[in-house]
């Protein structure tokens, strides 16, 4: 099944931007030229004042430092609006479509301009400079792509956190990078339901020194009540009264910091990933055109959040820098109805079309019918991310969604990589379903084993990068040595992904997932260590261990071992108070699936859990438990195989 191959439709052969041929002669000169091939497409934006210098980087060992374009001057706002309204000031940039189908708004270049001017003087008039951080809490509303804009405009740093993160996690990420200022919305609306926002930053503003914050801007969407302290919080419709509808973009060094992005990893507390500007537009801008062959006329439809990277690159940034029209959907795929998501493509005759396999696992589960009834006429290639798409979702995608006519371009990436590094064109790349395929444009994918020995050919190993590209991640906001130790010091001069993969004689890229402590539930990431740390923090808990399992529909569920405090008993109502701890201590995607009562854990003499033997019993492959000789206690085992809760 892994191997078959589908061809590149003719027609799309016949009009590709990147064709099979163009794709090889670009990605040869790009790996052997970089600064040359960089140095010709970092002209694709604007720049107030152009660069000289392209490439600046090592990856070490030693020092770890990336700058590309660094003596160029540019503002993302200015590229992703300004510079079009010559153009194409009365096309629609963003096509809003509410959680209501009844609710949409179409909002023009000229229109996002003056929208983006006025937040962005509304932030200016409350002190945000260049330089400054600013936390964004905000639903998928236009106001989110507005607030980005401004603080790109100002040159002011965004820091979006997921709408469905927990107070306590909102206080830590706007205290970790010091922002003085939020935006927010009154609520949230999703599937019908209402989601508390404005009542949240309460909530984590309260669990801050009381002078963190100055302000808090609150724009009202579903005009819900919600408390408004005096002096600190204004609604965003009256503040925008008082202030005119022109702002100018702050020019800003190449490397200034755009954005910080708050995301897991295998150890301790999330970690702010800075992109910065030149570079990262550049990139973002670049693949967005080619991955998804954008071209003029164009619908384009990413479904991902505005608190994930790829709402940061494949909804605002890229999209925007491009001229495109990028479709912001507010609700779920389920709602009203599982024919939602192609109600929405016919409505708005979406061309481009790109979302998660967790959604496509979900709505397949439904059958064949809530597609059928829609046309998806207008669809032309749709896209896959966030995880490995298992071959039957690839298959009911293409052949069902997409009616055997548009390639599915499966995209390999991650917050740190800034934008899409391994992934098919449409025109020139055949697809394997299942596979990434091949590297874009100056990506150099090595594969190392163990010992950080290359290896060559078909072959099997942990996926580096060999080399730098412009949207690479520059440093961990205030720790640029837990960013060298996360990313550089496990095989010393290549950046690690943490991701496993398969190269085969094609030379195709095969990604089988994370090797180490993180987790991947419905494409969103989760540090096992966290929500070990979550629970351990409960008073009737002594020790925690979680590791990933299989899920039919999110990829990854969350099994959690918990031993308890000396008289604790396990009970059913002991399990749901865990599960409704850690939702709201970090937030609904890091609730267990599955909690495992467990009188001890399996420990070598020297007091290290053995994870590896927790994953196995997880997955219920427990006849495969490998050496189990180091155990300090062999008999823990038995009982967690014996009162394990995955039984597939
Ligand atoms: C991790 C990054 C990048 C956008 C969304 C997730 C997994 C991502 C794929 C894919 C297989 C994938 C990797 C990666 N992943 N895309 N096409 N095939 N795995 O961003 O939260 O930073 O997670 O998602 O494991 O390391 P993220």
């Amino acid at each position: 099944m892994g191997q078959r191959v589908i061809e590149v439709p003719e027609s799309m052969r016949a009009s590709a931007q990147i064709d099979e041929a163009t794709y090889r002669a670009w990605y040869e000169a790009s790996v052997r030229d970089p600064a040359a091939f960089w140095g010709e497409h970092g002209r694709r934006i604007d720049w107030f004042k152009p660069y000289t210098e392209v490439q600046d980087t090592t990856f070490g060992p030693g020092k770890v430092s990336i700058r590309w374009f660094a003596d160029g001057v540019t503002n993302a706002a200015h590229n992703c609006i300004d510079r079009h309204l010559a153009t194409r000031g009365d096309q629609v940039a963003i096509l809003w479509e509410g959680d209501d189908p009844a609710e949409a708004r179409a909002i023009t270049y000229r229109e996002l301009h003056a929208e983006v001017c006025r937040m962005a003087n509304v932030l200016r008039n409350r002190g945000v400079a260049k330089g400054d951080r600013v936390t964004l809490y905000m639903p998928m509303i236009p106001e989110a792509a507005f607030a980005m804009l401004a603080c790109a405009r100002l040159g002011a740093i965004h820091s979006v956190v997921f709408g469905g993160f927990s107070p306590d996690s909102l206080a830590g990420r706007i205290q970790g990078c010091g922002s003085r200022l939020v935006v927010t919305a009154d609520e949230g609306l999703r599937g019908g339901r209402t989601v508390p926002l404005k009542a949240n930053v309460d909530a984590a503003l309260a669990r801050l020194p009381a002078d963190s914050v100055d302000h808090v801007v609150v724009v009202r969407r579903t005009g819900g009540a919600v408390a408004m302290e005096p002096g600190r919080d204004v609604y965003y419709d009256a503040a925008a009264r008082e202030v005119t509808d022109t702002c100018p973009a702050v020019p800003v060094e190449a490397e200034h910091p755009l954005f910080l992005l708050y995301t897991s990893g295998s150890t301790g507390q999330p970690k702010g990933v800075v992109h910065t500007t030149g570079g990262y537009l550049v990139y973002a801008a670049m693949t967005h055109q080619y991955v998804f062959d954008h071209r003029e006329g164009d619908v384009y439809w990413c479904t991902a959040d505005v608190g994930w990277v790829t709402g940061h690159s494949y909804i605002v940034y890229g999209p925007l820098a491009n001229g495109a029209t990028t479709l912001m959907f507010e609700g779920i795929p389920t709602y009203p109805s599982v024919s939602r998501f192609w109600e929405v493509v016919d409505k708005h005759k979406v061309t481009i079309f790109y979302t998660a396999p967790t959604a496509i696992r979900s709505l397949m589960g439904a059958g064949d019918g809530p597609v059928r009834g829609t046309s998806r006429a207008s669809l032309r290639v749709l896209g896959s991310v966030g995880e490995p798409i298992n071959p039957e979702a690839w298959d009911w995608y293409h052949r069902v969604v997409g009616d055997g006519r548009c390639p599915i371009v499966d995209t390999w990436w991650q917050t740190e990589t800034g934008g899409i590094l391994i992934t098919p064109l449409p025109g020139a790349t055949r697809l394997k379903p299942g596979s990434a395929t091949k590297p874009f444009f100056g990506v150099q994918p090595v594969v190392v084993d163990g010992e950080n020995t290359v290896l060559e050919g078909a072959c099997e190993g942990n996926l580096c990068l060999a080399a730098s590209w412009p949207g690479q991640m520059r440093t961990v906001w205030g720790d640029h040595e837990r960013f060298v130790q996360t990313y550089f010091s496990a095989f010393p001069g290549r950046y690690f992904s943490g991701d496993g993969c398969r190269r085969d004689a094609d030379g195709d890229y095969w990604i089988t997932g994370r090797v180490d402590d993180v987790i991947n539930v419905s494409g969103h990431r989760m540090g096992t260590a966290e929500v070990e740390s979550s629970l351990v923090a409960h008073p009737k808990v002594s020790e925690a261990a979680v590791v990933g399992y299989p899920h039919g529909v999110k990829g990854q569920g969350i099994y959690a071992y918990v031993t308890l405090m000396q008289g604790e008993a396990p009970s059913e109502g002991l399990r749901k108070e865990l599960v409704a701890w850690v939702r709201k201590d970090i937030g609904p995607i890091a609730a267990p699936d599955l909690i495992q009562f467990a009188p001890g854990l399996p420990k070598t003499r020297s007091g290290k859990i053995m994870r590896r033997i927790l994953r196995k019993i997880a997955e219920d492959e427990f006849s495969a438990l490998g050496d189990t000789s180091t155990l300090a206690e062999p008999a823990v085992v038995d009982d967690l195989i014996e009162n394990r809760q995955n039984r597939s």
